[in-house]
């Protein structure tokens, strides 16, 4: 299948879309204790989160470290447990199973670790790792599993030689690459991305997203797209949602949200980014996000936002349609644009 020339937007909006995968009401609680003489309760790392990522597109998370990206993704995935709430995978309800269980459910779902080397085994050459989940996914023959790893070495970009190579013989692009040879061969539908460009320079960053786009048009692949890059963000994604502790407070068309974001966080962390025109960022946002063990009453924005006011302070705003694709929880949403 022809993949899309480089200056066609990644774009879905106009067409019907139908969901692959979603979330409604998840709730994640982490680092919950029980013991003999002392119980600790966990954090909620997600509280509440509705998402419904449609068949073919680009969907962004953004939002501070710590927000809780990553822990939805393993959600998602079956990795982590969530304590209340659905997911849904093309429709189907797949929430509520134990983690193995989960795992077959959603085994259209893959991930790419946030650290691309720590799915690859330092021990063993990547041909190795990438023919061990080739053989638990019950490929067994050697000379399929061969056949179908020098070709997915070569879908991303990759000459066959590199399945004799260690993980500490790549580069972080190269890295990146054997992890999505590695997800592919399974075949997935939706792939979650955690941060696939960090910590990469510029150039390689741009052929790392290049590459992406034409494996989606390739594969037919549809993506979430967990980053802190808001530029990438921008370039890559059809939607967008921005989480704040926990929650999302903010989601709508990447161009449009970009263009006018309406919640006074997305607006800080807009302004705070490093610019691509090389323009001086505007002013970080102020403080540190409060720990999820003391989150603050009312809106959990409040204590940072220049805009609160008594109410904030009191009331947690729903997260409310302001227009036809842009959803936001602020009290002075229509204010703030
Ligand atoms: N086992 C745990 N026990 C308690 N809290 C945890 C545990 N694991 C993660 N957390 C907390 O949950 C929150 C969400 O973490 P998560 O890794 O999902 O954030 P993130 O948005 O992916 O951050 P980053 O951008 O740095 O990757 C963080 O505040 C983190 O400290
Ligand atoms: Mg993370």
């Amino acid at each position: 299948m022809p993949s899309p020339a480089p200056s066609s937007p990644i774009s879905c909006w106009s067409r019907p879309l139908a969901e692959i995968l979603g979330a409604s009401g998840l709730v994640v609680e982490l680092g919950a204790r029980r013991g003999l003489f002392r119980t600790r309760p966990g954090v909620r790392a997600v509280d509440g989160v509705d998402l419904s990522v449609a068949t073919g597109e680009t969907f962004g998370i953004v939002g501070e470290s710590g927000c809780g990206k990553t822990t939805l993704a393993r959600t998602l995935l079956g990795l982590q447990r969530e304590a209340a709430g659905e997911i849904r995978l093309e429709g189907r309800p797949v929430s509520g199973q134990a983690a193995a269980a989960a795992r077959r459910a959603r085994a259209a779902v893959q991930y790419v670790h946030q650290d691309p080397g720590a799915a690859l085994d330092p021990w063993w050459p990547v041909g190795a790792t990438l023919a061990e989940g080739l053989r638990i996914h019950g490929v067994a023959d050697r000379a399929e599993q061969q056949a179908r790893i020098a070709e997915m070495l070569a879908a991303v970009g990759l000459d066959p030689a590199f399945a004799a190579r260690y993980p500490h013989e790549l580069s972080g692009g190269q890295q990146r690459r054997i992890g999505l040879a590695r997800i592919l061969l399974l075949r997935p539908k939706v792939v979650i991305l955690d941060e696939p460009t960090a910590g990469l320079d510029l150039s390689v960053q741009a052929s790392v997203l290049r590459l992406l786009r034409d494996l989606r048009g390739q594969f037919g692949l549809t993506y979430l797209f967990i980053s802190h890059d808001l530029s990438v963000v921008r370039r890559v994604c059809d939607r967008v949602a921005v989480m704040y502790l926990g929650r999302v407070v903010e989601q709508g068309r990447a161009e449009a949200l970009f263009a006018a974001p309406q919640h006074p966080y997305t607006r800080a962390l807009l302004a705070a980014a490093p610019r691509l025109d090389g323009a001086a960022a505007g002013p970080s946002l102020p403080g540190d996000p409060p720990s999820l063990r003391a989150i603050p009453g009312g809106c959990r924005f409040h204590p940072r936002c220049t805009l609160a006011d008594t109410r904030c302070g009191q009331q947690e705003p729903a997260l409310a349609p302001l227009g036809p694709d842009r959803l936001a929880a602020c009290h002075h949403a229509r204010r703030a644009a």
